[in-house]
This record gives C-alpha cells, structure tokens and sequence, in this order.
C-alpha cells in the first residue's frame, strides 16, 4: 500500500513539475518529440498516464533539430524516467553503469552463507570493480534492493529457489541480501544436498533451495554423470521433484544450462519394462521443449494461482568464447575487467531456441508465471564470472590450474554480490 502510494506521489509531482517547466520554457513542441519516443516502445501502450495528455496537437514539428538538441540537455536536468512497475518496464533494456560510490549490501566475507564457488573476492580476485555496476532502464528507475522492504514482502511466506546450480546463486544472494537485518537467534540454515532452508523465525518466513537441474526427474540429478551421454532424462516425469514444491508462496524456477552439453539429450518418456533402454535422443531444445511442457501442466494442474506466484529466471549466459564479445586473443571469460557495452550484445553462451520454447510453453499456461527476464542484461557481463577464482572439488584452484584458465576458469557461475544481485532487485520490483 505505502509503495503504491508512494508511487503515485511521485508520479503526480514528476508530472506538475515537468509542467511548470515546459510551460516556463516554452518548449511544448518538446512533447511530441517524447512521446512519439515513447509510443515507438511497445511498454507502455497500455497505460495512461499523465505525460500523455498533451500529445496530439504537437505532433508537427517532430524533426525539429533545435528542439531535440534542448530535449536533451533538459533530460539532463530531469530524469524523466517512469517509477518501476513491472506490466510497463522492461528490464533487458538498460545499461550498466559504473558507480564507485555504490556499496553492495554484503560482502563475500560478511555474508556467511555463500559457498566457495562464488566468493571471489576470498578466493583471490584482485579485480573488485564487477561489485560497482548498476543496472540502469533507459525508460524506467529500478529501485535498489530493499533488504526491509524484501523482509515484509516474504512475511508468513515461504519462497522457493528451484533449478540448477545458478539458481542455487540466486537464491544465496537472496539469502545475503536480507539476512543482515535480522538477528543471530532468529535465524538459522540447515544445507541439504537437494533441499536447503533458510528460517527467519521472526518473520515466520524461509528462503529455500531446491536442486532439480532439469526440473524434470533425470539419473544425473543427485549423483552428477559427468559423461552427457549416459545422462537420460525423464521428461515426462516431475512428480519426484515436484511434491517438494507444494505449499509454497512463492515459486522462482530455472533451468537451462545442463541442457547445453553439445550432445542430443537421451529423452524417456512412458514407463516400459525394459527400464531407461526405451530413450530416444533428441535435440536440446526438443527436449527441453516436452520436459518444459510436464513442468507447466504440472504446475496448472497443482498451483492455486490466488495463494502462490510463480516465477521462472530465463537463460543465465555462459561466456565461454571470447570472440563474441571480439576479444580475439582472449581466453573464456578470463581476465575480462569491463562489461560489454555494444547494445543489445548476444552472445553464444544464450541459445535462443530455448528462449523461444520458454515463451511459447509459458504463453499457454493457465497459471500466470512472471518472467525474471535477465539474460540480456547478463549477457554484457562478461568480467563478473567466478573464473579461475573458485573451486573444484570442494577445493580452491591450485596455481597450477589457475595458469590454465582454458581448462579451468569457471564462466557459467557469477561471483557474489554481484549479477545475481540485480535479478533479485527485480524479482523483488516484481513481488
Ligand atoms: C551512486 O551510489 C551512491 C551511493 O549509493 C548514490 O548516492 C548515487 O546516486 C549513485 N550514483 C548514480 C549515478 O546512480
Ligand atoms: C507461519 O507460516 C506458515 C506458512 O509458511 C503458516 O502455515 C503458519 O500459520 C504461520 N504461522 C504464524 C504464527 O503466522
Ligand atoms: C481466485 O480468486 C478469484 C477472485 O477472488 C475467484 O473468482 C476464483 O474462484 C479463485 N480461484 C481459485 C482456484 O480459488
Ligand atoms: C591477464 O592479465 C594480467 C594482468 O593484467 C596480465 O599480466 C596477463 O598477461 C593477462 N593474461 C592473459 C593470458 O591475457
Ligand atoms: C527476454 O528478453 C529478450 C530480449 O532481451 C527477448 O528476446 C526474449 O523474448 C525475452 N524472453 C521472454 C521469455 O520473454
């Protein structure tokens, strides 16, 4: 209530404001110039709002130089950016800008409860600068994490992280970015290797990991097959996995990685007797596309959509060809110091096959499913992977790996605080 409130106070004086000086500086023709920019975008045709009123009989003198050129140095003066709100922004559409004086929430060493892989800066990074990036809209204002305000949203609630190892990620930094509001005896964790809960008893709230790499049932979910080839997947079968997900508030899913072995996917599907031999290998995203499928029946058929919100985090990018990104002599994502900046940037790393399979199964649900659409702002985010500043085996790269960042730097997983900070500033724009 006191968001909403808050907003429309601040659209009303952004709007009284922008109306005294344009009627002060006698620029209204400015109008046209912006709102045509505005309706270009396809985010906000479906609301009014204030700033529109004045369109139509301005629309003449469009092209005029002078006039964009004071355009411009008024945005300077007024950020004329709208409050966030999520059915009119879209948050792939930014860029990331450089603040020294930003201070994350948390630290890799105040932050207990982040594993080894992601703790870079323990681990020996001597490049900190991938902590000072913001994401910036170019037609919204993202409002920073807000650790109190993401504690009342989860009051009574329990908020489930679901998918893969970058999930596991997510979720952490979920975890960091509110925990040190709260006090030693009203919090605890308990790690499993499949379910992990974090407790806040005096929110009477959790923050839970459930690993299920494909969502689907696989024989590689607990006991990892390193070989791709021996994996099978049953991608009609989620039932084992998804019982654990019953009762839950608010669900955040992932998965996509695991997916992206090079090799067609042994798929199964049906229950015959001559056990997993029945597979037939397919290709990734066909696969994906049958397995995406049981998930999302699975989820209409058991979620009460007035009681629980279902999310779903796209792609996370890999950054294992720095030839992408035009860094020709350059290894994997190694010594990278400075995100992309080229617009739009899409590297190998996000297949788009499973972009488009994501949108076209979740297009059809019943159950709404809010997308976390974070794959192109990390596409630029080249510098903020663990690479060689991680582990292996539940220990740290010896020098000797770490001279072979060909081998060895990790350019899946994202250092913490970091990128997957800013997926949680939206998801909680999006709570
Ligand atoms: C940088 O961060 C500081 C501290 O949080 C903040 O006051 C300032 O507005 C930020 N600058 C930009 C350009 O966002
Ligand atoms: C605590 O939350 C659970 C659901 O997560 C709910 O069933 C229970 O009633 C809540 N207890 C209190 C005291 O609010
Ligand atoms: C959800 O809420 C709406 C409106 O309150 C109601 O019409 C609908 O029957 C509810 N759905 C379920 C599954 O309870
Ligand atoms: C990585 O960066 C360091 C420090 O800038 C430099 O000395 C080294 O040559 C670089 N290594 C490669 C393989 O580019
Ligand atoms: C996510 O954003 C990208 C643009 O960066 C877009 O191409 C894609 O369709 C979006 N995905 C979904 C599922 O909405």
């Amino acid at each position: 209530m006191g968001i909403a409130a808050k907003h429309l106070h601040t659209k009303l004086s952004l709007s009284v404001l922008a109306v005294l000086i344009f009627s002060l500086l006698f620029i209204v023709l400015l109008y046209a110039e912006r709102i045509n920019l505005l309706s270009s975008t396809t985010y906000f045709t479906s609301k009014s709002c204030a700033k529109k009123g004045y369109s139509k009989s301005t629309k003449k003198s469009i092209q005029d130089e002078r006039n964009a050129r004071e355009d411009n140095r008024l945005k300077s003066i007024v950020d004329d950016r709208f409050i966030f709100d999520p059915d009119e922004c879209n948050v792939a559409r930014g860029k990331w800008v450089y603040n020294r004086s930003f201070k994350p929430l948390y630290t890799d060493l105040t932050c207990p409860y982040l594993d080894r892989q992601v703790s870079c800066l323990k681990n020996g990074k001597p490049d900190s600068d991938y902590r000072l990036w913001e994401w910036q809209l170019d037609d919204c204002i993202l409002p920073r994490f807000d650790a109190k305000l993401a504690l009342e949203k989860i009051r009574g609630k329990r908020v489930m992280f679901v998918g893969d190892s970058l999930q596991r990620g997510q979720w952490q930094s979920f975890v960091c970015l509110v925990e040190f509001l709260i006090p030693k005896d009203q919090k605890s964790m308990k790690r499993g290797k499949v379910h992990s809960v974090f407790k806040i008893k005096d929110h009477n709230a959790t923050i839970e990991f459930y690993w299920a790499p494909y969502l689907i049932d696989s024989n590689t979910d607990l006991k990892i097959i390193g070989d791709p080839k021996k994996r099978i997947l049953r991608v009609d079968s989620v039932e084992k996995h998804a019982k654990h997900w019953v009762g839950v508030d608010v669900l955040v899913f992932n998965t996509y990685v695991w997916w992206m072995t090079g090799t067609k996917i042994n798929s199964l599907w049906g229950s015959f007797a001559n056990g997993e031999d029945g597979y037939e290998e397919l290709e990734a995203p066909v696969s994906y596309r049958i397995a995406l499928k049981t998930w999302a029946n699975w989820v209409d058929s058991n979620i009460d959509q007035n009681k629980t919100r279902v999310f779903f985090t796209t792609m996370s990018p890999t950054h294992q060809r720095s030839a992408d990104w035009n860094n020709k002599g350059g290894i994997k994502c190694y010594n990278e110091t400075k995100p992309v900046t080229k617009k739009g940037h899409w590297g190998t790393g996000s297949d788009r096959r499973i972009m488009n399979v994501v949108d076209s199964v979740v297009r059809k649900m019943k159950v709404p499913v809010t997308f976390l659409n974070i794959t192109q702002l990390s596409e630029y985010r080249v510098e903020a992977h663990s690479s060689i500043y991680t582990e292996m085996g539940g220990k740290l790269l010896t020098d000797e790996q770490k001279a072979d960042p060909l081998k060895f730097a990790d350019c899946i997983h994202w250092c913490l605080p970091g990128v997957p900070d800013t997926w949680n500033q939206i998801f909680l724009a999006n709570l």
